[in-house]
Order: structure tokens, then sequence, then C-alpha cells
């Protein structure tokens, strides 16, 4: 499974990248518009503080713009994912980008049809929204479920990144459910390693440490 942090803070991604493990930062434009920097700034300084992938989104309003924007950025990092939206425009990109071996994430997906459409393109990725799904009492784990058993049925390789994601029981769920991979905020990642019942053994294990030393 990969994991990625979802932020543009620089305090956060350097940071995080002393996890090893971390695959990559994804972003998206209101994630890049709570930065000072411009965009491309933005992303070249991303790319040099995390080894993995950056994800940043195109802004076109059609295939021609978004083509052009997704070549340029693919060469601001090392290994960048290009996000586009799901939308007719963002089809025709796709299959431009696809044919050129760049990789492509279709974001703000919510249903099967897109899905299957996805599957077609042969994108590298989807991301459903599942925080913003069950903000309206639908169902996010279920519809990673249905869209694996989508791609599985299709014999797709296109992997899904849980995308949203609020809690880490979301995340949990989200693997149960068969996702790929997932991006999380710095709140929800920093909530993945807590308990409190770690806490309070450490406490004893510290406390009758410090009896043992002592006495000694
Ligand atoms: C990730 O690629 C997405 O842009 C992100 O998870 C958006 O989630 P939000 O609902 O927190 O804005």
């Amino acid at each position: 499974m990969e994991l990625y942090l979802d932020s543009a803070n620089t305090e956060e991604i350097q940071k995080v990248s002393r996890l090893q493990f971390l695959d990559g930062i994804t972003t998206n434009p209101s994630i890049i518009a709570k930065q000072s920097e411009s965009f491309e700034t933005k992303i070249k300084q991303i790319g040099r503080l995390i080894d993995g992938k950056v994800w940043c989104q195109v802004t076109g309003e059609n295939a021609e713009e978004m083509y052009h924007q997704a070549i340029e950025m693919s060469g601001w990092t090392k290994d960048t994912v290009i996000k586009i939206p799901m939308n007719f425009e963002g089809l025709v990109a796709a299959g431009e980008l696809v044919k050129k071996n760049i990789e492509v994430n279709f974001t703000l997906v919510y249903s099967l049809s897109q899905v299957i459409l996805a599957a077609k393109a042969n994108v590298a990725y989807i991301s459903p929204y599942v925080g913003r799904t069950d903000n309206y009492s639908l169902d996010g784990k279920r519809f990673i479920k249905e869209a694996k058993s989508v791609f599985q049925n299709l014999n797709s390789s296109t992997k899904i990144i849980g995308a949203s994601i609020k809690s880490p029981q979301t995340v949990v769920d989200l693997v149960h459910a068969g996702a790929d991979a997932v991006t999380m905020s710095y709140d929800v990642l920093n909530k993945m390693f807590q308990s409190p019942l770690t806490d309070m053994g450490l406490d004893q294990f510290n406390e009758d440490w410090q009896n043992y030393i002592q006495n000694k």
C-alpha cells in the first residue's frame, strides 16, 4: 500500500520526510493556494524535500490547456503524478498523456461509471474523495470496495488512492476495502500512531526503569 501526505506546507513535509516509508506528497489547487510561493516554485521545492512522488493538479479548462500544463509540470520534479479532473476534457487530455507514459490520476471520482472510464483510459490512479462522499451520507468505503471490484472485473491495473480522509479509522476502513493507496493530512497522519494506551504503557516502563537503575 502506498501512503501520502496531503500538504504543501514546508514544515510538515520536512517533518514527515524523516519517515522513510512515505511514498510522496499530494496537492491540489486549494492546498497550493494556502502557500505564499508560486505554484512552480512550491512544487519544485516539495520535490527537493522528499524522495517520492509529487502529485500536482492541472487547472486548464480544456484538454489542450491541461495537456500543455501537464507536460510542463512533469518536468518540475523527478517523479510527478498529474492530477486531471474527471470530465470530458480531462478524459481527452489523459488519453494523450498516457500515450506519453506520464502517470495520470483522475481526481474527484464519485461514480462507478467514472471508474469504468478511468479503466478504459488506462490511467495510473483514481482518487475517490471519501470524506466528501461521507459528508453527503453516501458510503465512501463502500464506493472504494465497488471501484476495486470494477477494476478487477475489467483486468485494469489502475490503482485507487483514497483521498479526503478525515480520521485514522477511515484509513483502516479503506485498507480493508481494498484501496491501493491513501493520502491524508498532517493532522490525520499524526493521529495514526497515537494511543493513550501506548503512552500509559511507556510511562510505566520509564518509571520502572528509573526505579531499577536508581536501586542498582
Ligand atoms: C488529495 O489528493 C485530495 O486533493 C485531498 O485529499 C482533498 O481532500 P479534502 O476533502 O480534505 O480537501
